[in-house]
């Protein structure tokens, strides 16, 4: 199993990445240009790359090493804050760039990159930003070029495929060149910041620690709503949908993170094995829970911003007829003793009116309440966990109102931390600067798991199923809104809403 080894006391994160060779598949991509560029050259403008690193861009344009340099420059002035682009970093951060134009998926080109390998003993790293049809082609070249060493690791992006078989047949492909140990499966979420903060905040407080079960926490909001629609990812997109594209990745992730055990210690497999056991306990729809714990929507034309906003079907590239969703709420349980009868409410959105991603722990009443029976749908604590934008946590707690003539009314509040004015000197890395650290640095514990990636296929595999047997469309929601009606209707038909004021 994993080679993973237990990071130093100190040196869990953030310590220089060890030196490696980076091959970058895809390198003139919109998530290499807008996403990894710039996530290298902050790690060369903190300090954090080793001078020996090297990186390697591949694309299949014809393109000569300069013209690629003033590719990526362009995409640095575009992505990174002009007052952070500075010119030593950027000479020095250029400096590691060459380019190689080649056919991924024919054998041919791939002699260049052993080449370019000749002599060198550091580790490559093998970053895949292509489609995961051709993960395997291009690992099968690698190996057989002779380009790979046994240190050599592979860095693959989701969705690694539509479903449980497809995602399989792709691991199997990989697998037949690296071995688990080598592989990095990135989640971005993972590597954000607040997600990370969630291990912290649930097993370093001993007040979270006690309370996090279904004996005191009635139920779990986590909400990711994006303004953005399709962007341009029309072919992705309409083959993906919301389900795929967010909720087997990512929103999964979080409810892992939320609903875990405390792994033994920090070991990558420690965490992912607890992890696992999470998705193994997801209570599976059955055609009851359908009809009503699911809500599937589309948004049609609207406004964002007060700036009028095309409808799905009006998208660059779209297919009128399109059942595909851009809009998933749902009731879920993680059935098992800590969690039973907790409902994990869950939903996701294009177009939404604000980009926010959020969880919500609500906790149970008072067993006995002593204070105006006109104010018992007050006294719930709530903890807010906001991850993006304005990253902070609230604890909703109850005062006593102030004033003579309050008598014991009672006034909710706000505990409240707040990232940026509490640690205002600390910038917070964007998700790639972390991940690509930890891929340096042979650490998997922010990627996932093969066994991971699969129990998350094989319970959305059995939503899609029952979705396609019955041929629904998908509810209409103004683009700007938070989704369709029947979004609301399924939390408040169990006497709930979803939380808004933060
Ligand atoms: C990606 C999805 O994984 O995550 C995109 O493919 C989505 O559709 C993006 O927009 C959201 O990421 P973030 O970091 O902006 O919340």
């Amino acid at each position: 199993m994993s080679q993973y080894k237990r990071p130093q006391a100190g040196h869990a994160f953030g310590d220089v990445g060890a030196p490696i060779d980076l091959a970058l598949f895809g390198a003139l991509g919109d998530l290499a240009q807008r996403k990894l560029f710039p996530a290298l050259f902050h790690l060369e403008r903190e300090g954090l790359l080793d001078p020996a690193t090297r990186l390697l861009g591949l694309a299949r344009q014809e393109l000569d090493v300069d013209a690629f340099k003033a590719r990526v420059e362009a995409s640095l002035a575009t992505y990174v804050a002009a007052e952070e682009l500075d010119r030593e970093s950027l000479a020095r951060f250029t400096a590691r760039l060459d380019f190689l134009s080649l056919d991924f998926t024919q054998p041919d080109g791939y002699a260049a990159i052993r080449d370019w390998r000749q002599g060198i003993e550091r580790p490559m790293v093998v970053y895949l930003s292509v489609g995961a049809k051709i993960y395997g082609d291009i690992c099968q070249h690698l190996e057989s070029s002779g380009s790979l060493d046994a240190e050599s690791r592979v860095v693959v992006e989701k969705p690694i495929g539509y479903d449980l078989a497809s995602s399989a047949e792709i691991n199997d492909a990989i697998g037949a060149v690296f071995p688990e140990s080598r592989v990095y499966r990135i989640d971005h979420y993972l590597g954000k910041e607040t997600v990370q903060n969630l291990i912290a905040m649930r097993f370093a407080n001993p007040l979270f620690g006690t309370q996090w079960n279904q004996n005191h926490i009635s139920h779990v909001e986590i909400s990711v709503a994006e303004k953005v629609g399709i962007e341009g990812r029309w072919g992705y997109f309409d083959e993906a949908g919301q389900l795929r594209d967010m909720v087997q990745n990512h929103l999964l992730q979080l409810v892992c993170l939320i609903a875990m055990d405390p792994p033994a210690n920090l070991d990558a497999d420690a965490i992912r094995d607890e992890k696992v056991k999470v998705l193994k306990a997801l209570k599976p729809f059955s055609d009851e829970m359908l009809g009503r714990d699911v809500v599937r929507g589309q948004y049609i034309a609207g406004t964002i911003d007060g700036q009028p906003v095309p409808g799905y079907h009006e998208e660059e590239g779209a297919n009128q007829g399109s059942h595909t969703e851009s809009f998933v709420a749902m009731k879920t349980e993680v059935a098992n003793w800590r969690w039973a009868g907790v409902p994990f409410y869950l939903r996701t959105g294009k177009r939404m009116p604000e980009k926010l991603s959020q969880i919500v722990i609500h906790f149970r009443q008072q067993p006995h309440y002593i204070f105006d029976p006109d104010q018992r749908n007050l006294a719930a604590n709530k903890l807010v966990i906001r991850l993006q934008p304005e990253e902070g946590i609230a604890l909703e707690v109850l005062t006593k109102d102030s004033g003579l003539d309050k008598g014991m009314r009672l006034r909710r509040g706000p505990l409240h931390l707040d990232f940026h004015n509490a640690f205002p000197k600390t910038r917070i890395p964007d998700a790639y600067e972390r991940l690509l650290l930890e891929v340096m640095k042979g650490q998997q514990a922010l990627f996932v798991r093969r066994d991971e990636v699969e129990h998350a296929w094989q319970w959305c595999d059995s939503l899609i199923a029952a979705w396609e047997s019955r041929d629904e469309p998908p509810r209409r929601y103004p683009a700007g809104s938070w989704g369709p009606v029947a979004s609301i209707a399924m939390i408040t038909q169990d006497g709930r809403s979803w939380y808004e004021d933060y």
